[in-house]
Protein backbone atom coordinates (compact mmCIF):
# COMPACT_ATOMS: atom_id res chain seq x y z
CA UNK A 1 0.00 0.00 0.00
CA UNK A 2 1.00 3.26 -0.67
CA UNK A 3 1.12 6.33 2.05
CA UNK A 4 -2.34 7.99 2.85
CA UNK A 5 -0.90 11.26 1.04
CA UNK A 6 0.71 9.87 -1.74
CA UNK A 7 0.25 12.42 -5.21
CA UNK A 8 -0.94 9.80 -7.55
CA UNK A 9 -1.72 11.64 -10.90
CA UNK A 10 -1.12 12.32 -14.23
CA UNK A 11 1.28 14.59 -16.43
CA UNK A 12 0.87 16.57 -19.43
CA UNK A 13 2.73 19.53 -21.39
CA UNK A 14 1.45 22.23 -22.85
CA UNK A 15 3.04 22.54 -26.20
CA UNK A 16 2.05 18.49 -26.88
CA UNK A 17 -1.54 18.87 -25.75
CA UNK A 18 -2.94 22.34 -25.78
CA UNK A 19 -3.22 24.20 -29.54
CA UNK A 20 -4.69 27.23 -30.50
CA UNK A 21 -1.23 28.23 -31.00
CA UNK A 22 -1.87 31.71 -32.02
CA UNK A 23 -4.87 32.00 -29.62
CA UNK A 24 -5.27 35.44 -27.03
CA UNK A 25 -1.67 36.87 -28.21
CA UNK A 26 0.22 33.75 -27.79
CA UNK A 27 3.81 34.20 -29.51
CA UNK A 28 5.42 31.22 -31.69
CA UNK A 29 7.25 28.83 -30.30
CA UNK A 30 10.20 26.51 -31.43
CA UNK A 31 7.48 23.05 -31.13
CA UNK A 32 5.28 25.44 -33.49
CA UNK A 33 6.88 24.83 -36.51
CA UNK A 34 7.85 20.93 -35.82
CA UNK A 35 5.73 18.57 -38.31
CA UNK A 36 4.62 14.96 -37.99
CA UNK A 37 6.97 12.55 -37.74
CA UNK A 38 10.21 14.60 -36.88
CA UNK A 39 12.02 14.24 -34.13
CA UNK A 40 12.30 17.24 -31.49
CA UNK A 41 15.83 18.06 -32.27
CA UNK A 42 14.94 18.95 -35.75
CA UNK A 43 16.46 18.29 -39.11
CA UNK A 44 18.98 19.65 -41.26
CA UNK A 45 17.83 22.85 -42.94
CA UNK A 46 15.67 24.14 -40.51
CA UNK A 47 14.17 27.70 -40.70
CA UNK A 48 11.73 29.96 -38.36
CA UNK A 49 8.96 29.74 -41.37
CA UNK A 50 5.64 27.94 -41.63
CA UNK A 51 4.44 26.54 -44.81
CA UNK A 52 0.34 26.67 -45.09
CA UNK A 53 0.48 23.24 -46.98
CA UNK A 54 1.81 21.63 -44.12
CA UNK A 55 0.21 20.03 -41.32
CA UNK A 56 1.97 20.78 -37.44
CA UNK A 57 0.50 18.62 -35.22
CA UNK A 58 0.93 21.14 -32.20
CA UNK A 59 -0.96 23.97 -33.42
CA UNK A 60 -4.59 22.14 -32.81
CA UNK A 61 -3.01 19.17 -30.92
CA UNK A 62 -6.05 17.47 -28.84
CA UNK A 63 -7.26 20.85 -28.03
CA UNK A 64 -6.92 20.86 -24.49
CA UNK A 65 -7.16 24.80 -24.58
CA UNK A 66 -10.40 25.20 -25.41
CA UNK A 67 -10.81 21.70 -23.64
CA UNK A 68 -9.10 21.92 -20.12
CA UNK A 69 -12.88 21.71 -18.45
CA UNK A 70 -13.89 18.57 -19.74
CA UNK A 71 -10.32 16.74 -19.53
CA UNK A 72 -10.02 18.26 -16.02
CA UNK A 73 -13.05 16.33 -15.12
CA UNK A 74 -12.12 13.29 -16.56
CA UNK A 75 -8.57 12.86 -14.81
CA UNK A 76 -10.95 13.74 -11.53
CA UNK A 77 -13.13 11.13 -11.82
CA UNK A 78 -10.45 8.47 -11.96
CA UNK A 79 -9.80 10.25 -8.67
CA UNK A 80 -6.39 11.77 -9.55
CA UNK A 81 -4.77 13.76 -6.32
CA UNK A 82 -2.34 15.54 -8.63
CA UNK A 83 -2.13 16.94 -11.87
CA UNK A 84 1.33 17.85 -13.72
CA UNK A 85 0.65 20.75 -16.32
CA UNK A 86 3.28 22.95 -18.35
CA UNK A 87 2.81 26.58 -18.57
CA UNK A 88 3.54 28.05 -22.24
CA UNK A 89 6.04 30.53 -21.89
CA UNK A 90 4.83 31.69 -24.83
CA UNK A 91 1.39 32.70 -24.13
CA UNK A 92 2.63 34.93 -20.83
CA UNK A 93 5.88 36.56 -22.75
CA UNK A 94 4.58 36.24 -26.42
CA UNK A 95 8.34 37.06 -27.50
CA UNK A 96 9.63 35.56 -24.33
CA UNK A 97 11.38 38.99 -22.96
CA UNK A 98 8.14 41.08 -22.94
CA UNK A 99 8.18 44.20 -20.69
CA UNK A 100 4.93 43.49 -19.96
CA UNK A 101 3.24 40.02 -19.59
CA UNK A 102 0.25 38.93 -21.39
CA UNK A 103 -2.67 39.19 -19.71
CA UNK A 104 -4.93 36.59 -21.76
CA UNK A 105 -2.48 33.83 -21.40
CA UNK A 106 -2.16 34.80 -17.40
CA UNK A 107 -5.96 34.18 -16.96
CA UNK A 108 -5.88 31.28 -18.79
CA UNK A 109 -3.81 29.45 -16.28
CA UNK A 110 -5.64 30.96 -13.44
CA UNK A 111 -8.79 29.07 -15.05
CA UNK A 112 -7.42 26.14 -15.32
CA UNK A 113 -5.31 25.91 -12.14
CA UNK A 114 -8.49 27.00 -10.28
CA UNK A 115 -10.22 24.14 -12.26
CA UNK A 116 -7.72 21.78 -10.97
CA UNK A 117 -8.04 22.93 -7.43
CA UNK A 118 -11.76 22.84 -7.81
CA UNK A 119 -11.35 18.79 -7.75
CA UNK A 120 -9.11 18.78 -4.56
CA UNK A 121 -5.80 17.68 -7.27
CA UNK A 122 -2.23 19.57 -6.20
CA UNK A 123 -1.25 21.18 -9.46
CA UNK A 124 2.31 20.43 -10.29
CA UNK A 125 3.68 22.78 -12.76
CA UNK A 126 6.67 22.98 -15.03
CA UNK A 127 7.87 26.35 -15.74
CA UNK A 128 9.35 25.12 -19.11
CA UNK A 129 8.86 22.57 -21.04
CA UNK A 130 10.69 22.29 -24.26
CA UNK A 131 9.02 25.39 -25.77
CA UNK A 132 10.94 28.15 -25.86
CA UNK A 133 9.50 31.51 -27.58
CA UNK A 134 11.04 31.68 -30.77
CA UNK A 135 11.94 35.11 -30.55
CA UNK A 136 14.92 34.13 -27.82
CA UNK A 137 16.46 31.53 -30.02
CA UNK A 138 16.74 34.71 -32.94
CA UNK A 139 17.66 37.46 -30.57
CA UNK A 140 19.85 35.35 -28.00
CA UNK A 141 21.09 31.92 -29.69
CA UNK A 142 18.67 30.40 -26.99
CA UNK A 143 20.32 29.35 -23.40
CA UNK A 144 23.75 30.54 -24.55
CA UNK A 145 22.99 34.32 -23.83
CA UNK A 146 23.91 35.35 -20.09
CA UNK A 147 20.69 37.46 -20.47
CA UNK A 148 18.53 34.65 -20.55
CA UNK A 149 19.14 34.25 -16.82
CA UNK A 150 17.39 37.61 -16.28
CA UNK A 151 14.17 37.28 -18.67
CA UNK A 152 13.73 34.00 -17.56
CA UNK A 153 13.36 35.51 -14.02
CA UNK A 154 10.74 37.95 -15.32
CA UNK A 155 9.16 35.02 -16.79
CA UNK A 156 9.21 32.60 -13.56
CA UNK A 157 8.53 36.03 -11.18
CA UNK A 158 5.47 36.76 -12.95
CA UNK A 159 4.13 33.17 -12.52
CA UNK A 160 5.01 32.99 -8.41
CA UNK A 161 3.09 36.50 -8.31
CA UNK A 162 0.18 35.10 -10.00
CA UNK A 163 0.20 31.23 -8.93
CA UNK A 164 2.12 31.17 -5.63
CA UNK A 165 -0.97 30.87 -3.61
CA UNK A 166 -2.76 28.18 -5.57
CA UNK A 167 0.63 26.22 -6.58
CA UNK A 168 3.28 24.06 -4.26
CA UNK A 169 5.21 21.99 -6.40
CA UNK A 170 7.10 23.56 -9.48
CA UNK A 171 9.47 22.22 -11.81
CA UNK A 172 11.84 24.52 -12.97
CA UNK A 173 12.89 22.58 -16.41
CA UNK A 174 11.65 19.52 -18.18
CA UNK A 175 14.30 17.03 -18.57
CA UNK A 176 17.28 19.18 -18.44
CA UNK A 177 19.79 16.45 -19.34
CA UNK A 178 18.55 16.28 -22.65
CA UNK A 179 21.00 19.03 -23.74
CA UNK A 180 23.30 16.97 -24.27
CA UNK A 181 22.04 15.27 -26.91
CA UNK A 182 22.90 18.29 -28.81
CA UNK A 183 26.61 17.64 -28.74
CA UNK A 184 27.19 14.97 -30.77
CA UNK A 185 24.12 15.93 -33.53
CA UNK A 186 24.51 17.13 -36.45
CA UNK A 187 20.93 19.07 -36.04
CA UNK A 188 21.38 22.68 -37.10
CA UNK A 189 18.89 23.62 -34.04
CA UNK A 190 18.30 21.82 -30.55
CA UNK A 191 14.88 22.47 -29.10
CA UNK A 192 16.06 22.41 -25.78
CA UNK A 193 18.51 25.01 -25.27
CA UNK A 194 16.99 26.80 -28.29
CA UNK A 195 20.46 27.01 -30.13
CA UNK A 196 20.80 27.50 -33.55
CA UNK A 197 24.65 25.62 -34.62
CA UNK A 198 26.59 26.73 -37.38
CA UNK A 199 28.81 24.08 -38.61
CA UNK A 200 32.14 25.67 -37.10
CA UNK A 201 30.86 25.96 -33.43
CA UNK A 202 32.37 24.23 -31.44
CA UNK A 203 28.76 22.13 -30.04
CA UNK A 204 30.14 21.50 -26.41
CA UNK A 205 31.29 24.87 -25.75
CA UNK A 206 27.81 26.37 -26.55
CA UNK A 207 25.73 23.25 -24.83
CA UNK A 208 27.39 23.85 -21.87
CA UNK A 209 27.62 27.56 -21.46
CA UNK A 210 24.04 27.18 -22.32
CA UNK A 211 23.55 24.40 -19.29
CA UNK A 212 26.16 26.92 -17.15
CA UNK A 213 23.11 29.73 -18.03
CA UNK A 214 20.30 27.30 -17.15
CA UNK A 215 21.60 25.65 -13.54
CA UNK A 216 21.97 29.09 -12.74
CA UNK A 217 18.35 30.05 -13.85
CA UNK A 218 17.45 27.18 -11.91
CA UNK A 219 19.11 28.24 -8.53
CA UNK A 220 17.82 31.82 -9.06
CA UNK A 221 14.09 30.35 -9.73
CA UNK A 222 14.64 28.34 -6.37
CA UNK A 223 16.26 31.61 -4.83
CA UNK A 224 13.29 33.67 -5.92
CA UNK A 225 10.84 30.83 -5.39
CA UNK A 226 11.55 30.66 -1.60
CA UNK A 227 11.32 34.07 -0.92
CA UNK A 228 8.21 34.62 -2.60
CA UNK A 229 6.39 31.51 -1.78
CA UNK A 230 7.79 30.11 1.54
CA UNK A 231 5.86 26.74 1.87
CA UNK A 232 6.72 25.82 -2.28
CA UNK A 233 8.75 23.10 -3.14
CA UNK A 234 10.65 23.38 -6.13
CA UNK A 235 12.47 20.36 -8.20
CA UNK A 236 14.61 20.25 -11.22
CA UNK A 237 13.68 17.47 -13.46
CA UNK A 238 15.78 14.89 -15.63
CA UNK A 239 15.10 12.32 -17.85
CA UNK A 240 16.65 9.35 -16.03
CA UNK A 241 17.72 6.06 -18.43
CA UNK A 242 19.72 4.22 -16.19
CA UNK A 243 22.84 2.57 -18.31
CA UNK A 244 23.66 -1.37 -17.19
CA UNK A 245 26.95 -2.48 -18.27
CA UNK A 246 25.83 -4.97 -21.38
CA UNK A 247 28.55 -7.26 -19.77
CA UNK A 248 30.52 -7.47 -16.34
CA UNK A 249 34.00 -6.76 -18.67
CA UNK A 250 35.43 -3.96 -16.58
CA UNK A 251 35.89 -1.88 -19.48
CA UNK A 252 31.94 -2.02 -19.88
CA UNK A 253 31.62 -1.43 -16.29
CA UNK A 254 33.52 1.82 -16.49
CA UNK A 255 32.06 2.91 -19.69
CA UNK A 256 28.78 2.66 -18.35
CA UNK A 257 29.26 4.47 -15.20
CA UNK A 258 31.14 7.11 -16.96
CA UNK A 259 28.02 7.44 -19.16
CA UNK A 260 25.44 7.46 -16.28
CA UNK A 261 27.03 10.53 -15.32
CA UNK A 262 27.28 12.51 -17.99
CA UNK A 263 23.93 11.89 -19.32
CA UNK A 264 21.98 11.98 -16.50
CA UNK A 265 23.22 12.41 -12.60
CA UNK A 266 25.84 15.60 -13.64
CA UNK A 267 22.46 17.58 -14.23
CA UNK A 268 21.07 16.55 -10.95
CA UNK A 269 24.64 16.74 -8.93
CA UNK A 270 24.77 20.21 -9.79
CA UNK A 271 20.94 21.37 -9.27
CA UNK A 272 20.79 18.72 -5.80
CA UNK A 273 24.66 19.08 -4.49
CA UNK A 274 25.14 22.89 -5.67
CA UNK A 275 28.34 22.06 -7.20
CA UNK A 276 29.72 21.18 -10.17
CA UNK A 277 31.44 17.69 -9.71
CA UNK A 278 34.94 16.91 -10.03
CA UNK A 279 34.31 14.36 -13.29
CA UNK A 280 32.90 17.01 -15.00
CA UNK A 281 35.82 19.53 -14.96
CA UNK A 282 37.84 17.28 -16.27
CA UNK A 283 35.62 16.81 -18.70
CA UNK A 284 35.49 20.24 -19.76
CA UNK A 285 39.42 20.02 -19.60
CA UNK A 286 39.36 17.39 -22.04
CA UNK A 287 36.88 18.89 -24.35
CA UNK A 288 38.93 22.10 -24.18
CA UNK A 289 36.18 23.98 -23.30
CA UNK A 290 35.63 26.82 -21.07
CA UNK A 291 32.76 28.33 -19.71
CA UNK A 292 32.41 31.50 -18.54
CA UNK A 293 31.27 30.88 -14.43
CA UNK A 294 31.07 34.19 -12.29
CA UNK A 295 32.06 33.34 -8.62
CA UNK A 296 28.17 35.06 -7.89
CA UNK A 297 26.68 32.12 -10.83
CA UNK A 298 28.24 29.50 -8.71
CA UNK A 299 27.78 30.96 -4.64
CA UNK A 300 23.43 30.90 -6.14
CA UNK A 301 23.87 27.35 -7.09
CA UNK A 302 25.58 26.18 -4.09
CA UNK A 303 23.62 28.17 -2.15
CA UNK A 304 20.16 27.77 -3.62
CA UNK A 305 19.42 23.50 -4.43
CA UNK A 306 16.34 22.09 -5.42
CA UNK A 307 13.74 20.88 -2.79
CA UNK A 308 13.02 17.67 -4.79
CA UNK A 309 14.62 15.66 -7.25
CA UNK A 310 11.43 14.51 -9.83
CA UNK A 311 12.42 12.33 -13.37
CA UNK A 312 10.69 10.70 -16.39
CA UNK A 313 11.07 6.66 -16.09
CA UNK A 314 10.26 4.92 -19.18
CA UNK A 315 13.44 2.37 -19.55
CA UNK A 316 16.58 1.67 -19.66
CA UNK A 317 19.63 1.24 -21.71
CA UNK A 318 23.02 -0.83 -21.80
CA UNK A 319 26.20 0.23 -22.53
CA UNK A 320 29.55 -1.36 -23.57
CA UNK A 321 33.15 -0.29 -24.08
CA UNK A 322 32.04 -2.26 -27.32
CA UNK A 323 29.26 -1.15 -28.89
CA UNK A 324 29.23 -2.36 -32.37
CA UNK A 325 29.48 -5.89 -30.84
CA UNK A 326 25.85 -5.73 -29.89
CA UNK A 327 22.43 -4.62 -31.26
CA UNK A 328 21.24 -1.04 -30.79
CA UNK A 329 18.11 0.09 -28.84
CA UNK A 330 15.79 3.12 -29.34
CA UNK A 331 15.72 5.31 -26.17
CA UNK A 332 13.42 8.11 -24.45
CA UNK A 333 16.10 10.91 -25.51
CA UNK A 334 19.23 8.71 -25.58
CA UNK A 335 19.51 5.59 -27.01
CA UNK A 336 22.05 2.94 -26.76
CA UNK A 337 22.27 -1.10 -26.64
CA UNK A 338 19.18 -3.80 -26.19
CA UNK A 339 19.02 -5.51 -23.07
CA UNK A 340 18.65 -9.75 -23.91
CA UNK A 341 16.97 -9.82 -20.35
CA UNK A 342 14.36 -7.51 -21.55
CA UNK A 343 11.49 -7.26 -23.49
CA UNK A 344 10.71 -4.67 -25.62
CA UNK A 345 7.54 -1.98 -27.01
CA UNK A 346 6.54 -1.84 -30.40
CA UNK A 347 8.26 1.44 -30.30
CA UNK A 348 11.14 -0.21 -29.60
CA UNK A 349 11.70 1.27 -25.94
CA UNK A 350 12.58 -1.64 -23.49
CA UNK A 351 10.44 -2.23 -20.61
CA UNK A 352 11.72 -2.69 -17.10
CA UNK A 353 10.00 -2.41 -13.88
CA UNK A 354 12.83 -3.22 -11.78
CA UNK A 355 14.97 -0.59 -13.28
CA UNK A 356 12.41 1.93 -11.87
CA UNK A 357 12.76 0.66 -8.24
CA UNK A 358 16.95 0.66 -8.95
CA UNK A 359 16.41 4.00 -10.09
CA UNK A 360 14.32 5.35 -7.06
CA UNK A 361 16.98 3.88 -4.29
CA UNK A 362 19.63 5.41 -6.81
CA UNK A 363 18.69 8.85 -6.94
CA UNK A 364 17.39 8.66 -3.06
CA UNK A 365 20.43 7.34 -1.87
CA UNK A 366 23.27 9.93 -3.55
CA UNK A 367 20.79 13.47 -3.29
CA UNK A 368 19.09 12.12 -0.06
CA UNK A 369 15.78 14.98 -0.92
CA UNK A 370 12.12 13.34 -1.49
CA UNK A 371 12.11 12.08 -5.24
CA UNK A 372 8.80 12.28 -7.51
CA UNK A 373 8.26 10.17 -10.34
CA UNK A 374 6.28 13.04 -12.79
CA UNK A 375 6.63 10.56 -15.97
CA UNK A 376 6.56 7.02 -16.83
CA UNK A 377 3.84 5.67 -19.32
CA UNK A 378 3.53 3.06 -21.94
CA UNK A 379 3.19 4.64 -25.50
CA UNK A 380 1.62 1.86 -27.72
CA UNK A 381 -1.18 1.88 -31.09
CA UNK A 382 -4.87 1.74 -29.73
CA UNK A 383 -7.99 0.71 -31.45
CA UNK A 384 -11.01 2.56 -30.87
CA UNK A 385 -13.80 -0.18 -30.79
CA UNK A 386 -17.22 0.13 -29.54
CA UNK A 387 -16.39 3.31 -28.19
CA UNK A 388 -13.45 1.96 -26.01
CA UNK A 389 -9.74 0.76 -26.41
CA UNK A 390 -8.58 -2.66 -24.39
CA UNK A 391 -5.33 -1.84 -23.38
CA UNK A 392 -4.16 -4.71 -21.46
CA UNK A 393 -0.58 -4.30 -22.26
CA UNK A 394 -0.24 -0.62 -20.97
CA UNK A 395 -2.24 -1.89 -18.01
CA UNK A 396 0.33 -4.45 -17.45
CA UNK A 397 3.24 -2.23 -17.81
CA UNK A 398 1.76 0.41 -15.21
CA UNK A 399 1.35 -2.26 -12.76
CA UNK A 400 4.08 -3.68 -12.50
CA UNK A 401 5.81 -0.37 -12.41
CA UNK A 402 3.79 0.86 -9.91
CA UNK A 403 4.69 -2.36 -7.64
CA UNK A 404 7.92 -1.81 -7.80
CA UNK A 405 7.76 1.87 -7.08
CA UNK A 406 5.68 0.27 -4.09
CA UNK A 407 8.69 -1.73 -3.14
CA UNK A 408 10.71 1.33 -3.14
CA UNK A 409 8.90 2.48 -0.63
CA UNK A 410 8.97 0.06 1.25
CA UNK A 411 13.10 0.58 0.83
CA UNK A 412 12.66 3.46 2.51
CA UNK A 413 12.62 5.75 -0.20
CA UNK A 414 10.96 9.12 0.48
CA UNK A 415 8.12 9.46 -2.28
CA UNK A 416 5.82 12.65 -2.90
CA UNK A 417 4.21 10.91 -5.65
CA UNK A 418 3.62 9.16 -9.18
CA UNK A 419 2.10 10.68 -12.32
CA UNK A 420 1.58 8.70 -15.40
CA UNK A 421 2.62 10.67 -18.57
CA UNK A 422 -0.01 11.58 -21.07
CA UNK A 423 -3.04 10.51 -19.41
CA UNK A 424 -4.77 11.59 -22.49
CA UNK A 425 -3.28 10.82 -25.54
CA UNK A 426 -1.47 13.80 -26.84
CA UNK A 427 1.23 14.28 -29.75
CA UNK A 428 3.99 12.50 -29.09
CA UNK A 429 7.33 14.51 -28.59
CA UNK A 430 9.69 12.13 -30.40
CA UNK A 431 7.77 11.25 -33.17
CA UNK A 432 5.35 14.23 -33.58
CA UNK A 433 2.71 11.71 -34.48
CA UNK A 434 -0.46 10.77 -32.40
CA UNK A 435 -0.55 7.34 -33.10
CA UNK A 436 1.80 6.93 -30.34
CA UNK A 437 -0.48 6.69 -27.27
CA UNK A 438 -0.01 6.86 -23.65
CA UNK A 439 -3.34 7.91 -22.65
CA UNK A 440 -6.42 6.45 -20.02
CA UNK A 441 -8.30 9.13 -22.50
CA UNK A 442 -8.40 8.46 -26.48
CA UNK A 443 -8.63 11.34 -28.36
CA UNK A 444 -10.11 10.51 -32.09
CA UNK A 445 -7.59 12.55 -33.85
CA UNK A 446 -5.20 10.81 -36.44
CA UNK A 447 -1.10 11.40 -37.25
CA UNK A 448 -3.08 14.11 -40.44
CA UNK A 449 -4.95 15.82 -37.83
CA UNK A 450 -8.31 14.46 -39.11
CA UNK A 451 -10.75 12.95 -36.17
CA UNK A 452 -13.53 14.40 -33.86
CA UNK A 453 -11.21 15.46 -31.26
CA UNK A 454 -14.33 13.43 -28.87
CA UNK A 455 -12.62 11.45 -26.10
CA UNK A 456 -13.31 8.24 -25.01
CA UNK A 457 -12.19 6.10 -21.52
CA UNK A 458 -10.26 3.16 -22.23
CA UNK A 459 -10.22 0.04 -20.00
CA UNK A 460 -6.80 1.49 -18.23
CA UNK A 461 -9.45 4.23 -16.81
CA UNK A 462 -11.35 2.30 -14.60
CA UNK A 463 -8.21 0.31 -13.59
CA UNK A 464 -6.29 3.13 -12.69
CA UNK A 465 -9.47 5.16 -11.17
CA UNK A 466 -9.70 1.67 -8.97
CA UNK A 467 -5.48 2.02 -8.04
CA UNK A 468 -5.97 5.05 -6.76
CA UNK A 469 -9.50 4.83 -4.83
CA UNK A 470 -7.35 1.31 -3.19
CA UNK A 471 -4.11 3.72 -2.47
CA UNK A 472 -2.13 0.42 -4.33
CA UNK A 473 -4.41 -1.92 -3.03
CA UNK A 474 -5.92 -3.46 -6.56
CA UNK A 475 -2.43 -3.92 -7.90
CA UNK A 476 -1.56 -7.53 -8.40
C1 LIG B 1 9.52 12.78 -22.11
C2 LIG B 1 9.00 14.15 -22.35
O1 LIG B 1 10.81 12.72 -22.61
O2 LIG B 1 8.92 11.70 -22.71
C3 LIG B 1 7.61 14.22 -22.91
O3 LIG B 1 9.09 14.95 -21.18
C4 LIG B 1 7.42 13.11 -23.91
O4 LIG B 1 7.42 15.50 -23.45
C5 LIG B 1 7.59 11.78 -23.19
O5 LIG B 1 6.22 13.16 -24.61
C6 LIG B 1 7.33 10.55 -24.03
O6 LIG B 1 8.08 10.59 -25.19
P1 LIG B 1 7.41 10.38 -26.61
O7 LIG B 1 8.52 10.62 -27.57
O8 LIG B 1 6.94 8.98 -26.64
O9 LIG B 1 6.32 11.37 -26.72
Amino acid sequence: MFPQNFLFGGAIAANQCEGAYLEDGKGLSVDDFLTGGTTSSRKDGFSFTLDENTYYPRHIAIDHYHRFREDIALFAEMGFRCLRISIAWSRIFPNGDDEVPNEAGLKHYDEVIAEIRKYGMEPVVTISHFEMPVALVEKYNGWTDRRMIAVFRRYTETLFARYGKQVKYWIVFNEINANVNDIKGHHEYAIHTGIHFRPEDNRAQLVYQACHHMFTACADTVRLGHEMMPDAMIGGMVAFIPRYPRTCDPDDVLKTFEDNRKKGVLFLDVMSKGKYPYYFEKELERLGVHIERSEEDLKLIAENTIDFVSFSYYMTLTDSAHPEKYDKSDGNVFSGLRNPYLKYSKFGWSVDPVGLRYSLNWLYDRYDKPLFIVENGYGDYDTLENDTVIDDERIQYLNDHLKETEKAIQDGVDLIGYCTWGPIDLVSAGTGDMEKRYGFIYVDLDNSGKGTLQRYRKKSFDWYKEVIATNGGSLR
